[in-house]
């Protein structure tokens, strides 16, 4: 299965795919997690290009063509090998983050961005666990982060976004949510990690062990 994790900055994707693999881990599913932008070498590249703070303001179709290339590394060198040996791919982000990101927020129209999956052959995931949360309150977990980890130059353009994008970001992904009811699944992100973890369990559960016991 190849299972991606969305959200808005700060909504605690990271850590719940983390809780995710383990709790699979623990119940003999192999799995790889990996993210975007960076799961390959060339992707930190891009990542390092894509995610610094400095420099002036980017076009949004060169942004979208770094995002869609990082993807077609990642898939080729890393998702399809693992799937096609059998392994479950957790990734922290991918195509909807482009939809709601240069589609959405940066303006980008989605006819062109999924003309472009097209193109490249970018596939949909078979389920989405989106992190739902208020975008003032990801943007402050986001911004103490940071701060945190001293990696707001290196990390921080999109942090560094009004709020305003932040709810245009949030809603691009529930609209996305109601256009794939069957593969986009909303999980409320507030809360204590293990209660947030709590709701995506049963998902879990579901889809791997369902009918095996
Ligand atoms: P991520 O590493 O998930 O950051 P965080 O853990 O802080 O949420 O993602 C980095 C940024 O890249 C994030 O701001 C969203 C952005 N992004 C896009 O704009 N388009 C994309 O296609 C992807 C994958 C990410």
């Amino acid at each position: 299965m190849f299972i991606t994790f969305e959200g808005i900055e700060g909504s605690g994707k990271s850590l719940q795919i983390g809780m995710a693999e383990r709790h699979l881990a623990d119940r003999g599913i192999e799995c790889l997690l990996t993210r975007e932008p960076g799961g390959t070498e060339f992707g930190r590249a891009v990542r390092r290009v894509l995610l610094g703070s400095e420099g002036p303001a980017r076009d949004a179709m060169s942004e979208l063509l770094l995002y869609l290339a990082d993807r077609c590394e990642h898939l080729r060198q890393v998702v399809q090998p693992a799937l096609e040996s059998g392994v479950t791919v957790l990734s922290d982000r991918y195509h909807d983050a482009t939809r709601a990101y240069q589609g959405a927020a940066r303006g980008v129209p989605l006819e062109t961005i999924d003309r472009l999956a097209a193109i490249l052959r970018i596939p949909e995931p078979d389920k989405t666990i989106l992190l739902d949360l208020e975008a003032a309150e990801g943007v402050a977990r986001a911004r103490a982060r940071n701060a945190l980890g001293g990696t707001a130059a290196l990390e921080g353009r999109f942090e560094a976004e009004e709020l305003s994008f932040h709810l245009e970001v949030r809603r691009a992904y529930l609209r996305l949510a109601r256009k794939f009811p069957q593969r986009i699944h909303v999980i409320d992100a507030a809360g204590s990690p293990e209660e947030v973890f709590s709701r995506i369990r049963p998902l879990l559960d579901e889809w791997f062990f369902l009918g095996r016991a």
